[in-house]
């Protein structure tokens, strides 16, 4: 079974759909740059290890992402899955791990790259927003795609109500498209 890992740095709930779902692969470590982050107590809860990793505790982000990549190395982890972690990866990370780093974001990129994407679809008033996977590269949510899926935005829609569809969506559309990326792309390797 490949081993993967899953980085989040907040609720994790995405994180959970990609553990609970039956994959081609076993998710072996989430990595958490956040001490006080609830996905820790749910990563508890599957049993599955959890790295914290304050980068506030280390001289510079090479030295951080050096201490992840001992620890990735360390359990042979293959692939990465992005899941609601805040930070962009850098060159220690993406050299060790090229084209084997996916997230996941609440629009459809282009539009609204950065943070709070949901509130800035609203801002805009745009009628459909959306869901995108992507390969990680160096620039902010700029990778390659993988998979969309939109979501229509309503009048009524709050922060929280569009939110709410956007990761009712992400919790399908993230587990399948790592089953695709894995069947589909490794499996060809
Ligand atoms: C998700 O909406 C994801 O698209 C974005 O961050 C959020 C993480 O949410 N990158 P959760 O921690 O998985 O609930």
């Amino acid at each position: 079974m490949i081993a993967a890992a899953v980085f989040a740095s907040g609720s994790g709930s995405n994180a959970e759909a990609i553990v609970l779902a039956s994959l081609p692969c076993s998710i072996e470590l989430v990595v958490c740059d956040k001490p006080e982050a609830p996905v820790i107590q749910k990563a508890k809860n599957w049993n599955t290890e959890v790295f914290v990793c304050d980068p506030k505790t280390f001289p510079d982000k090479q030295a951080y992402e050096q201490a992840i990549l001992l620890k990735l190395q360390e359990k042979q982890i293959k692939w990465i899955f992005l899941a609601g972690y805040m930070r962009l990866i850098g060159p220690t990370l993406l050299e060790a791990y090229q084209a084997r780093i996916v997230n996941i974001h609440p629009s459809l990129l282009p539009a609204f790259a950065g943070k709070d994407a949901i509130g800035q679809a609203l801002a805009a008033g745009v009628k459909v927003s959306g869901v995108t996977i992507h390969y990680v590269d160096a620039g902010m949510d700029t990778g390659s795609i993988i998979a969309q899926e939109a979501v229509a935005v309503r009048e009524s829609d709050t922060h929280e109500t569009l939110h709410q569809r956007i990761q009712a969506v992400e919790h399908k559309l993230y587990p399948k498209t790592i089953d695709y990326i894995l069947t589909e792309q490794d499996g060809k390797e």
